[in-house]
C-alpha cells in the first residue's frame, strides 16, 4: 500500500470549512497531524447571514479525534484575521485551500448589482485577501502550498450563473499567476474544479446522483497537492464520483497571414477552416510565441530585405 501523507508541524487554513467540502477538508488535515484554522462565515448558501455554530462543530470534531483545530468566523473577504488566526495560536501557515464559497443563481436578464458584487467578494476578493496576506509567510519560510477552487460553470458557462462563473474563472487566472510568481519560493498553486453533494447543489441534483458524489472523494487530489511531496503547479483538476483528471488549454494550429496589404478580414474569412482546425494542436502555459510567428511570417515574404512591416498600420479592410 502506499504511505499515508502526513502533515505533522504544518497548520493548514481551510476557508469555508463549516460545511461541505471545507470540513471534509478539515477533518482530514486534522487527522493527518496538521493545526487546521477552521474558518467559517455561518451564513446560508446564498450568503445570508452568518453565525458560530458551523465551524465551531467541525474544531470539536477534530479535537475529540485528537487533532488540532480552532475555528475562526471572520469573512473571507476580511482574509488578513483569518490568517492572523493561524500565526497566533500555530505560530505559522504552510497551506491556504480558498474553499469558501456562496451562489446567487439568477438568469443575466434579472441579475441584480447586488447579486453580482456579492459572488465577485466572496470569491474572488474573498480568495485574494487570504492569499495576500497568508504570501509573506509563504515568501519567507519558502514554502507554500494554495488550493484555490473554481467550477465547471467557470470553465464552460452555466446558465444562470454569470456572476459565478465569471468570478470562478478569475481564479483560474489569478491561481496561474500566483504559480508563475510563487514557484521560486516553492509557492505552489493549484485549481480545483469540484462536483459534489453539499447543500449547494442538493437543490439542483437528484438524490440518486448525489449518492455517487460523495464530498469526501475530492479530499485526496487536494491532499496531494497540498503535500510537501508535490510538484505540480499552476493546473487545473476536475474531480468528483471518484474521477480526477487535468484540464489544459488547447490552441489550434492556426493560421498565418503576410503582415501586409493582403492581410484583410476576407483573407482571414477565406483561411477560417485553418484558424479553428485543432487537428495539429498545441498546449500553451503561456501567450503565443510573436517572436516565431515574426519569424515564419519572414520566411514566407517575397522580399525579405524588406523591413518586417508594422502589423498595425498594415490592416486594410475590406
Ligand atoms: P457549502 O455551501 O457546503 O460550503 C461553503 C462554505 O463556505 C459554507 O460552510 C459557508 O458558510 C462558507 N462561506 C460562504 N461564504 C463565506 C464567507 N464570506 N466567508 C467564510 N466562509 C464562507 O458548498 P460546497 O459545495 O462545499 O462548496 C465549496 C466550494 O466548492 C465553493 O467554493 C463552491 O463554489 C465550490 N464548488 C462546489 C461544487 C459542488 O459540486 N459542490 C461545484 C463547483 C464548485
Amino acid at each position: 500500500a502506499p504511505s499515508e501523507l502526513r502533515y505533522d508541524g504544518q497548520t493548514v487554513v481551510v476557508t469555508g470549512a463549516g460545511g461541505g467540502l471545507g470540513r471534509e477538508y478539515a477533518v482530514f488535515f486534522g487527522s493527518r497531524g496538521a493545526s487546521v484554522v477552521v474558518n467559517d462565515l455561518g451564513g446560508s448558501f446564498k450568503g445570508e447571514g452568518a453565525g458560530s455554530s458551523a465551524a465551531d462543530k467541525v474544531v470539536s470534531e477534530i479535537r475529540a479525534a485528537g487533532g488540532k483545530a480552532v475555528a475562526n468566523y471572520d469573512s473571507v473577504e476580511n482574509g488578513e484575521a483569518i490568517i492572523k488566526t493561524a500565526i497566533d495560536h500555530f505560530g505559522r501557515i504552510d497551506v491556504l485551500i480558498n474553499n469558501a464559497g456562496i451562489l446567487r443563481d439568477v438568469s443575466f436578464k434579472n441579475m441584480k448589482q447586488a447579486d453580482w458584487d456579492l459572488i465577485y467578494k466572496v470569491h474572488v476578493k474573498g480568495a485574494y485577501k487570504c492569499a495576500h496576506a497568508a504570501w509573506p509567510y509563504f515568501r519567507k519560510q519558502k514554502y507554500g502550498r494554495l488550493i484555490s477552487t473554481a467550477s465547471a460553470a467557470g470553465l464552460f458557462g452555466s446558465f444562470g450563473q454569470t456572476n459565478y462563473s465569471a468570478a470562478k474563472l478569475a481564479l483560474v487566472g489569478f491561481t496561474e499567476t500566483l504559480a508563475k510568481e510563487g514557484l521560486k519560493y516553492n509557492i505552489l498553486c493549484n485549481v480545483i474544479a469540484p462536483i459534489a453533494a453539499s447543500r449547494m447543489t442538493e437543490t439542483v441534483m437528484p438524490p440518486d446522483v448525489l449518492e455517487k458524489l460523495k464530498p469526501e472523494w475530492i479530499v485526496p487530489l487536494v491532499a496531494v497537492l497540498t503535500h510537501k511531496s508535490n510538484t505540480e503547479t499552476g493546473a487545473i483538476f476536475e474531480a468528483g464520483g471518484g474521477h480526477i483528471a487535468r484540464l489544459r488549454w488547447e490552441r489550434s494550429k492556426g493560421a498565418l497571414f503576410k503582415p501586409d496589404d493582403s492581410f484583410t478580414p476576407g483573407a482571414i474569412a477565406a483561411k477560417w477552416k485553418d484558424v479553428v482546425d485543432f487537428s495539429q494542436p498545441d498546449h500553451p502555459d503561456g501567450p503565443a510565441d510573436a517572436l516565431g510567428l515574426l519569424e515564419a511570417a519572414t520566411q514566407l515574404s517575397p522580399s525579405p530585405k524588406t523591413e518586417q512591416p508594422n502589423f498595425k498600420d498594415k490592416v486594410v479592410l475590406v
